[in-house]
């Protein structure tokens, strides 16, 4: 039984793909991040609003709505915040200092990581 209610569902879940492999620049890349995370974004809303006012019974479930919206909807905004954040502060340095300020962007995101990941 559990397998057949499993089998279905990866027909139904889409996750959207990355448009291309490489980018011409780091703004470019962030840019299309921060449109792939609001795609995202938009799919769970979407999800959530049919959760809240299908007018068919078998599609009402609070608690999915709760769900969604108190674990992935949130996680979701946290990350498009972060992004346009970085994306902001990475187009700010390569205004004052040219490509240098991608590398020092680079540079500043890889010891970040670094540092987080000894933590
Ligand atoms: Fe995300």
């Amino acid at each position: 039984m559990r397998g057949n209610l499993t089998s279905g569902i990866t027909n139904l879940i889409t996750s959207p793909q990355v448009k291309k492999a490489e980018w011409s620049n780091a703004v470019e890349a962030l840019t299309d991040a921060l449109e792939l995370e609001a795609e995202v974004t938009k799919s769970i809303r979407g999800v959530i609003e049919t959760c809240e006012t299908g007018k068919e019974a078998k599609y009402n479930d609070y608690h999915l709505v709760d769900y969604l919206t108190g674990v992935y909807l949130e996680e979701q905004y946290k990350g498009q915040r972060e992004l346009a954040g970085k994306l902001s502060t990475l187009k700010k340095m390569m205004t004052t200092h040219g490509e240098i300020g991608e590398f020092l962007f680079d540079k500043e995101c890889k010891e970040l990581t670094q540092h987080l990941s000894c933590i």
